[in-house]
Parts: C-alpha cells; structure tokens; sequence
C-alpha cells in the first residue's frame, strides 16, 4: 500500500551494484510526469546522468557528496522556461517570463515531479537521496549539463536499489507543523514541547557534543546551515537566476 511506502521510508544513500534498467527509469519518469503542474505547461525538465565521466564531472559541485559517483542513476530537476518560451515564438505569441515569479512556479514544478518520481521509485523498491547542493553550485552544474538560457537546476535526485537500512529519522509531531482554519503562532511552551523528542535524541546530542556547542539549534546556525554561507550561496543563486533571465523584470 503507497501509505506504508510513505510512512516507513527513509532517504538511502549506499546503493547495490544492482542496475536500474532503462524500462523502470523510464516508467518511473512517465509517472512522475503525470504530477500536476502550472497550467498544464510543464514548465521543467529532467537530465538524466548515468555516465560515470559525467558523474565525476559533476561530483565536486554537490561537495563530492558520495551518492554522486555511487549511484546508478543521478536526475536534476531543471525549472524550464526555455522549452515553453520557443513555442510561444514559434506560434506567434510572445512570452512574458522572464521574470523572478515565473522561475519560483517553474521551480514549483520541478519540485513537484521530483517528488512524484521519489515516491513512484520508493513504491518500486529503489532508494532515493535528494542534495541540495543543487541550489548552491547552480551555475556550474548549468555549464556541466549544458543547460541553456530560462533553465535552472532546482534539485538533484540519487536513485538506486537500497544497500542500507538506515534507522528513521524523527519529525515534529503532526500538531506542530499543522494549523486548523488560521496559523496560531508558537509560544515557547510550544516550542520546548514540539522540539524536545529531536533534542533528546542521542544522535543529536552526539552533535552537539562533537560541535563543542550547547544546544542543537546551534548545530544549525554554527555548523549546517551558517548566515554567512547563506548569504553567500544567496547571492549567487540571484547571479544565476539574472544569467538565465529570470531578472529581466
Ligand atoms: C531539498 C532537500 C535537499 C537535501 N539535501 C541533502 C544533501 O545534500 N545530502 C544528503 O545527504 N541529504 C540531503 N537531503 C536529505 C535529508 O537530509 C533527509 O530527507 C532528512 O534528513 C530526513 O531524512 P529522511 O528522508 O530519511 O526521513 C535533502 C533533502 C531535501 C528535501
């Protein structure tokens, strides 16, 4: 049953030598491609790397994060205007995207049919490994994968049959994340509640204690997730977005 892929998957980062043929990748890309999407104008794409030079080549722009080389099969989710802007010329219409709100709803889309492939592979028996490094290092993995004007990589999927089992991660409870008619905003009470199950876990506290930090939140802002690189990555994804004409107004 799909709600049981759902409820006991977990994100897999080792994969079996085992091969992911063409004909499952291919029914898993045409199921994903039946996700819903803006307009019914499909405004994204998906790169397909199986080649092991191209892999190598892309590896150092996800952090040579090991999935990259490891994996048989590695897709980037592209928000793509390119492909939809050529029609409109050649069909004597003129399109009006080159702007930040049409890349956020391209960007919607790729989101959304990545999303649909992982949980079409994960109900297959593959596993899946999302990287955000995509995001960071934009502008080289569009001279990597030749990716033209009014396309941008938006995330990167890993896809392969399982050589692990790793232990589930936990999540805030339900009630934390979810508001009833209008958002009723977190008082402290609320917030010790919602975050102490994450705090108390020993791999967190493992963390903290590793980082020399105080508490886990501090893993976040000192070490994972740092203002400094933020800004930086910030700033060169709003570069990318100008370069692939997105900005224009
Ligand atoms: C947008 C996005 C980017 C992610 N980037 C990475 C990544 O770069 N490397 C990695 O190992 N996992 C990455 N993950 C996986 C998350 O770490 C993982 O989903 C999270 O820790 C929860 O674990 P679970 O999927 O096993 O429940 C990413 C997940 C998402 C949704």
């Amino acid at each position: 049953m799909i709600s049981d892929t759902l409820l006991n998957r977990r994100t897999i980062r080792k994969y079996s030598d085992k091969a992911v043929d063409d004909e499952l990748l291919n029914e898993l890309l045409i199921k994903a491609c039946r996700a819903s999407t803006t307009g019914n104008m499909q405004v994204y794409s998906i790169i397909v790397t199986r080649d092991s030079e191209k892999k190598k080549e892309l590896s150092p722009f996800h952090f040579n994060q090991k999935m990259i080389i490891e994996a048989p099969v590695v897709l980037t989710f592209c928000a793509d205007f390119n492909r939809f802007n050529k029609w409109c010329t050649l069909r004597k219409a003129k399109p009006g995207y080159d702007n930040f709100l049409s890349f956020f709803t391209a960007a919607i889309d790729a989101l959304l049919v990545a999303q649909t492939l992982c949980i079409a592979a994960e109900s297959a028996g593959l596993g899946i490994c999302y990287l955000g490094t995509t995001t960071y290092m934009a502008h080289k993995i569009i001279d990597t994968l030749k990716l033209p004007g009014g396309v941008v990589p938006v995330t990167t999927v890993t896809l392969g049959w399982p050589d692990e089992k790793p232990e589930q991660v936990d999540r805030l409870p339900v009630e934390a994340v979810v508001h009833n008619e209008v958002y009723h905003d977190y008082t402290f009470e609320d917030i010790g509640r919602f975050y102490i199950l994450k705090e108390e876990r020993s791999d967190s506290l493992q963390f903290v204690k590793e980082n020399n930090l105080e508490t886990l939140a501090q893993v976040f802002t000192d070490v994972r997730y740092k203002k400094k690189d933020n800004i930086y990555f910030s700033k060169m994804l709003l570069q990318v977005l100008k370069d692939q004409g997105f900005m224009n107004q």
